[in-house]
């Protein structure tokens, strides 16, 4: 659907509050860790703007399934996260090739049969993947699961 994909950019663009894949809590003792290298907060990697687009087409998601509106006309997009650049390579954590796999038959799923099932289907394959590459961004991910939201 064009209209959607719009706003889903429009989205994804609005929400640059960078979330790393390290927690910014350790932001303050950084000065006195000279060896680490400098963080680049002005350079996404391709990597993680299809994160960014992800999230945000969460978002619309969630919005329609808390609305009543239902998900049937939406799509989320199958990245192939293998053909594109991380922020650095020890991202690629053993096992990324069959997360990035299995995370995509559930965007699959979901685009064949859009539905409160397959979206928190993909919502747990973007969990499934964090907990080993990348635990930062987890908090934020928990936030789009469905009957989280739903029991409030
Ligand atoms: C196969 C592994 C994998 C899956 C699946 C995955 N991620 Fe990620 N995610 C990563 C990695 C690795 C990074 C770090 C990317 C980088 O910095 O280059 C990342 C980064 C992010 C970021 C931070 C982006 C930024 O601005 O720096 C967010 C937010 C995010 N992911 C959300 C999601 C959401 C939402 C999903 C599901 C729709 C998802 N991820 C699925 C591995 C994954």
């Amino acid at each position: 659907m064009k209209a959607s994909r719009r706003s889903v950019l429009a989205l994804a663009l609005l929400s640059v509050a960078a979330v790393s894949c390290v927690s910014d809590v350790s932001d303050q003792s950084k000065s006195s860790q000279g060896k680490l290298a400098p963080r680049q907060p002005n350079k996404t990697s391709e990597l993680a703007l299809s994160m960014r687009n992800l999230d945000a087409e969460l978002v619309l998601a969630l919005e329609a399934l808390n609305s009543g509106i239902g998900v049937e006309s939406l799509t989320i997009t199958d990245h192939d996260f293998l053909k594109l650049k991380p922020t650095d390579s020890s991202m690629l954590v053993d096992g990324f090739q069959s997360l990035s796999m299995a995370f995509s038959a559930h965007v699959k799923a979901f685009n064949d049969q859009p539905g409160a099932d397959t979206y928190s289907a993909v919502v747990g394959g973007c969990i499934s993947c964090h907990q080993r590459a990348c635990p930062g961004p987890l908090e934020r991910i928990e936030k789009r699961q469905w009957a989280v939201i739903e029991g409030k």
